[in-house]
């Protein structure tokens, strides 16, 4: 095999666990090390610089890095016997979250970066390489971050865009607002600037990301007078750059979800007819004890006026079972709540203690062999929900972004409205661009698919 890293420079390689945020992050990081000479590596070994970048939504996320870095503290000992050096950075929600703890746990690391320092990881790498000690950094900087962020490349026709960060939600399971910091919002100007930037490398999609991305709200942009603007009028905005073909945003909370928001998703055909609205629970005392600041009456009528504007929607959501407190009455609210509104794919987790937040220190903690039977009933509604979505496909004509060459010869891969995956025997051509696809099959990951016109199928 062919070494992927460069011969010349350094190689860094990163890690990414937990949300899109991080993912883009991720990719931001990649960014910014390049002018000083790294090129992205496919594998830790042997690499001059190994970010993790890591998630603490749940117990199991956060000690995922303690078991990585132990393996990295190896690599970085076989460099060093070779007469190289290797450096660690744990970036992310855990780096936020449990700085002095990471380098007091794992020596081996050498810098700390919170999620909105890591900005400044050019001047943390050169004082790691003058002090040779620890380096931390975990100020909360947003606007700084989004300042200092440069053009970005794009990869292949879909790129994540960051709008919205942090959270003033306070869910009391939730480590987010901890770890993220509040909502802020970026302006209007520097995401069109991404955006136009990203239509002019051939991206086709853009997906707007935030941890509460509907509470988005900014000043329209220098020229347009009027009020603020909501998530809804950004998106109106957005559509209109040339190149832009379809847009989606993630992930929104039933509180922020506006008439404006609603009726762009109505009126905008550029709008994806998909939305990923968590709901959690649906007995309301749990709602209340999480602190999600509505009913689940108040979701099931948001949906209808959502399916109203937008009739061909499909939904998404994030549910928690065996929150502290939850009896089988309030799981059985949960499962009716999932029946009447009918999703198109979900996830759904297991209530983790997370240090620090309400939830924790609450009475009535849920048994795990409870959380387990609940979670399993759970996933199964929602796997039937999301198979009988999948086979009503079949026989319809969607519209496939192709994002990159299937597993067989002359086999593309490519995204529905409804994010699902769709295979189709199409040439490379295609690669980049939208096409209608008739539905012909189903398989348990995907839909299978012909191109609709001979046309095209001949390109
Ligand atoms: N901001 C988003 C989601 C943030 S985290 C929202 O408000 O919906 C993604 C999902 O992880 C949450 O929706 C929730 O379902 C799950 N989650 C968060 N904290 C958790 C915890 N302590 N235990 C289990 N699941 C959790
Ligand atoms: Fe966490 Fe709730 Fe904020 Fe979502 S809205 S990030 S679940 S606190
Ligand atoms: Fe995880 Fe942080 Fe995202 S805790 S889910 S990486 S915001």
């Amino acid at each position: 095999m062919t070494d992927p890293r460069p011969k010349q420079g350094k190689s860094v390689f990163i890690r990414t666990y937990g949300c899109q945020m991080n993912v883009y992050d991720s990719e931001r990081m990649a960014g910014l090390l390049k002018p000083l000479g790294y090129g992205v590596a496919e594998t830790p070994e042997g690499a001059d610089l190994v970010i993790l970048n890591t998630c603490h939504i749940r117990e199991k996320a956060a000690e995922k890095v303690y078991s990585e870095l132990g393996r990295l503290k190896r690599l970085k000992a076989d460099k060093a016997k070779a007469g190289g050096e290797m450096k660690i950075a744990v970036a992310g929600c855990v780096a936020q979250a449990e700085g002095p703890e990471i380098t007091a746990r794992a020596p081996q690391v050498d810098m700390v970066v919170g999620p909105q320092a890591y900005h400044r990881l050019p001047e943390l790498i050169a004082k790691a390489a003058r002090e040779r000690g620890d380096v931390l950094d975990t100020d909360f900087a947003v606007e700084e971050k989004f300042d200092r962020l440069a053009a970005r490349e794009a990869e292949g026709p879909t790129a994540f865009l960051t709008v919205q960060e942090g959270c003033d939600k306070f869910c009391t399971f939730c480590v987010v607002p901890y770890t993220r910091g509040a909502e802020v919002s970026r302006n209007v100007d520097a995401i069109v600037a991404e955006a136009r930037s990203l239509a002019a490398q051939g991206v086709k999609e853009i997906t707007l990301i935030g941890q509460n991305v509907n509470a988005w709200a900014s000043n329209p942009p220098a020229g347009v007078v009027g009020d603020q603007w909501g998530l809804g009028e950004l998106c109106r905005h957005l559509a209109r750059i040339d190149g832009i073909e379809r847009i989606r945003f993630t992930t929104s909370h039933p509180r922020d979800m506006d008439d404006g928001l609603i009726a762009a998703l109505g009126e905008e055909e550029k709008l994806m007819p998909y939305l990923h609205l968590p709901v959690q629970a649906g007995s309301d005392k749990i709602l209340k004890a999480m602190n999600r600041g509505h009913t689940a009456e108040h979701y099931v009528k948001l949906i209808e006026r959502i399916r109203a504007a937008r009739p061909d929607i499909a939904l998404s959501g994030d549910f928690i079972v065996g929150f502290p407190g939850e009896t089988s009455e309030d799981f059985e609210a949960t499962l009716a709540l999932v029946d009447t509104v009918g999703y198109a794919s979900a996830y759904s987790f297991k209530y983790s203690r997370r240090p620090g937040t309400p939830g924790a220190a609450m009475q009535k903690q849920v048994a795990e062999d409870e959380k387990d039977d609940r979670l399993a009933r759970l996933q199964s509604l929602l796997e039937r929900q999301r198979q009988a979505f999948n086979e009503a496909q079949i026989g319809a004509e969607l519209p496939v972004l192709f994002e990159k060459p299937g597993r067989h010869e002359g086999q593309l891969i490519g995204r529905s409205p409804y994010l699902q995956s769709v295979h189709v025997e199409a040439p490379q051509s295609l690669l980049g661009s939208v096409a209608k696809v008739k539905i012909e099959g189903v398989t348990p990951n995907a839909l299978a698919g012909a191109l609709k016109t001979k046309e095209e199928a001949a390109a």
